[in-house]
């Protein structure tokens, strides 16, 4: 039977992954039928930047349908995706095994020893065809000459690190390798030592080399005894690598170069006769070349056949092309994404970093990347320095949140039922300061006036939502049937009084923002509101009416049958987890984001910060959120932040957590669903100029666009 198993990354891996295998080796005369053998797999090719390209153009949008703007930015990011990435090998990795039992249950055992494989759903790769042998060469029949080397028996070994068979790995050209397993059962390992032993004691003819290499022999027997006694198994184990080329010379050549990085001892093999069929075959068959050659192996405990394994295991390289770039990961391979990709559990991200570690950076180049697969895009920026007017009126819409042109009212009807209306108004009013927590009397009376202010225009469509100036009203006209509700009920009426009389009563009326959100891009520039600390939290029911109206927005659009994916990113999440109310209303909306087609991205500076307060039960609000993200990327965190770090991202690797204080910025720890990496975020010329805040930028991103645009019009 043969499987596809995958590869995991050295650079991100936790160190027992490497030698997670050892326990599947040992048990191959358990496991196995006829043979306890297996043999690994292992192909590299190479991904080069034109299979980028094409990936995008996979899923990109159609240019005829692009405004000149975005094909501005689009041929700016096509010639950055020419430009930046180069190529990159990888390796396809099978397992050969005669396993005693269903396919299934062969996949699940391998689970267990951290071998994530699936059936096989591709021919296998092999060298050839059919071959003729040759005076040196093998000759495939299509002219390509093909040289075979395998491990040298070697019973003193060599010196085996996780890294081993990187080098060759690595190589530029095209390389078939097999890594052959025998594992000795209890007996024959004892009986293979026996033997062993004696030589090393009794060979004849000794002289000083002799006699150096007898001690090391007997060493080595009684090491191999001592991992027996562990429990560790005995094992002969054989690599065979294949290269091939067009000429005689290409292919001698190609052979030096693996024996001087294979890193163990490769001898050419001659004649080879039908062992190449049989080491690239689907079965281990009991008969043949190869089981009289099997006991040739080096041999190894199981330790050392894991640790070797580990080696070629952990080359791995990512090569997902459908997509846009993100950034190159630390083995130079390109980071390419689809926060939209069906397989993932949701399409939402946590992005997390300190001040000026480049989280707003690098979510605006993925949202702007995405905006060229045909994805909506809509940004709630806290600091009012996102302004792209390159992309066109047509494509871009940006609003100035909290002056007296552009209002959101605080009680807006953002809720399908009135019970979490109501709750929801509260909240916003609490936050306004206008009644305290466990202030019964005051709730009890706004809750009344809401619902009765509710009521009437509940399950309209177009109905308008009251304002806190009606909310005033209703209050003041509540007939009350005791002193102590009359106090309470004159002071809820002159708190509201500093909103629908005073200082800032223009950003207390109806909502005067659209929301219709039929742009492609859509700003909400906040840094108008309040800031948070100033009178109370204001900043937060802003923040929060307006994402819960932005919510609706989007619940509208896609009742009208608009089926574009949307990336909805709030910065400066934690602002909005300080209230419980809220804290679970967007924890909500969260989680069921991906049956809206729509991929939520929040940033804030750490998890303290996200997570926001506890609730009663212990637990903190942002918890959902967390849970409920497909994508993280932490940035730049302090030092004093990785005790959090390693409990909430339980699997990150210790290398990984320490190296988070030390990351420059623009570098990130990405964990996606299928991967996890360390990111330099790369942006464009153009992206460098077009997210920065600094005003001589903007003019030159004009210019850049402007130039980009004649050329288009030159073209086309
Ligand atoms: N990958 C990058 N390549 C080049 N420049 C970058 C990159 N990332 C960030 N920068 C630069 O660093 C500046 C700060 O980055 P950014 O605004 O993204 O930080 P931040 O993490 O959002 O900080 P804050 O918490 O203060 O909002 C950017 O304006 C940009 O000029
Ligand atoms: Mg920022």
């Amino acid at each position: 039977m043969i499987v596809q198993i995958q590869a995991f990354d050295y650079l991100t891996a936790p160190a027992s992954r490497l030698v997670a295998s050892g326990g599947l080796w040992a048990a191959l005369p358990r496991l196995t039928r006829g043979m306890p053998m297996a043999r690994l797999i292992i192909t590299a090719d190479a991904l080069k930047p034109e299979d980028v390209l094409n990936g995008f153009y996979e899923v990109a949008t159609p240019e005829g349908y692009l405004p000149p703007g975005v094909m501005a930015y689009r041929i700016a990011y096509e010639d950055h995706l020419r430009a930046a990435v180069r190529e990159v090998r990888y390796t396809r990795l099978y397992l050969t095994i005669d396993a005693d039992m269903e396919a299934d249950a062969l996949l699940n055992l391998l689970g267990a020893y951290s071998i994530p494989a699936q059936l096989l759903d591709h021919e296998l790769p092999r060298p050839f065809q059919r071959a003729v042998a040759g005076w040196e060469t093998l000759q495939a029949e299509d002219g390509r000459h093909l040289a075979v080397l395998r491990s040298r028996y070697n019973q003193y070994g060599g010196i085996l690190h996780p890294q081993t068979l990187h080098n060759l790995l690595a190589q530029e050209f095209p390389l078939w390798i097999v890594l052959q397993i025998y594992t000795y059962t209890q007996p024959e390992a004892m009986r293979l030592l026996r033997l062993k032993g004696a030589m090393a004691q009794y060979s004849q003819d000794r002289n000083e080399e002799t006699r150096h290499e007898a001690a090391t022999a007997a060493g080595g027997v009684q090491a191999v005894r001592d991992a027996l006694a562990r429990g560790e198994a005995l094992h002969a184990v054989s690599l065979y690598v294949v290269v091939d080329g067009p000429d005689k010379a290409t292919v001698n050549h190609r052979a030096t170069i693996v024996q001087s990085t294979a890193g163990l001892e490769m001898e050419r093999l001659y004649g080879t006769g039908t062992l190449l069929a049989e080491l690239f075959s689907a079965e281990i068959r009991p008969s043949g070349t190869l089981t009289g050659t099997w006991s040739e192996g080096t041999p190894l405990t199981t330790g050392g056949v894991a640790l070797l394994v580990g080696s070629a295991m952990s080359y791995r390289r990512r090569t997902e092309t459908r997509g846009v770039m993100l950034g190159i990961d630390r083995n130079q391979s390109p980071v390419v994404l689809n926060l939209f990709n069906d397989r993932n559990p949701s399409y939402n991200t946590v992005i997390l970093g300190q001040t000026g570690s480049g989280k707003t950076f690098a979510t605006l180049l993925l949202m702007m990347r995405h905006l060229l697969m045909g994805v909506r895009l809509i940004i709630v920026d806290p600091q009012g320095n996102i302004d792209l007017p390159f992309l066109g009126e047509e494509v871009y819409q940006r609003n100035l949140v909290g002056t007296s042109r552009a209002t959101v009212n605080v009680l807006d009807i953002v809720h399908e039922e009135l019970g979490s209306q109501v709750e929801l108004a509260l909240s916003m009013l609490r936050m306004l300061g206008v009644w305290r927590d466990g202030d019964a009397l005051a709730r009890a009376l706004l809750d009344a006036a809401l619902v009765n202010l509710y009521k009437p225009v509940w399950g309209q469509t177009d109905a308008l939502s009251p304002t806190l100036a009606e909310l005033q009203a209703v209050l003041r006209s509540m007939p009350v049937s005791t002193p102590s509700l009359q106090e309470v009920r004159d002071r809820l009426v002159v708190m509201l009084d500093i909103y629908v009389q005073g200082s800032q009563r223009e950003l207390f009326g109806r909502t005067s923002i659209d929301f219709n959100l039929d742009h492609a891009l859509t700003v909400f520039d906040v840094s108008r509101l309040p800031q948070q600390g100033m009178a109370g939290g204001l900043r937060s029911a802003f923040l929060s009416i307006l994402v819960a109206n932005i919510n609706q927005g989007i619940r509208r659009r896609r009742l009208q049958g608009d089926r574009a994916p949307i990336l909805f990113f709030v910065d400066e999440m934690g602002i909005l987890m300080r209230d419980a109310v809220m804290a679970e209303y967007i924890s909500s909306e969260y989680k069921t984001a991906r049956a809206r087609l729509v991929g939520m991205i929040v940033a804030d500076q750490d998890l303290h910060s996200l997570l926001g307060p506890r609730d009663e039960k212990g637990l903190h609000h942002g918890i959902p959120i967390l849970a409920n993200a497909a994508n993280t990327l932490i940035f730049n965190q302090k030092d004093s932040e990785r005790a959090r770090v390693r409990e909430y991202f339980p699997g990150l690797p210790e290398v990984l957590v320490d190296a988070l204080p030390i990351l420059p910025r623009g570098t990130c720890v990405a964990s996606l669903p299928d991967d996890l990496l360390v990111v330099n975020v790369v942006p464009t010329q153009l992206e460098r100029i077009v997210f920065s805040s600094r005003l001589q930028d903007r003019e030159m991103a004009r210019r850049i666009v402007q130039r980009l645009q004649s050329e288009l019009e030159v073209m086309g």
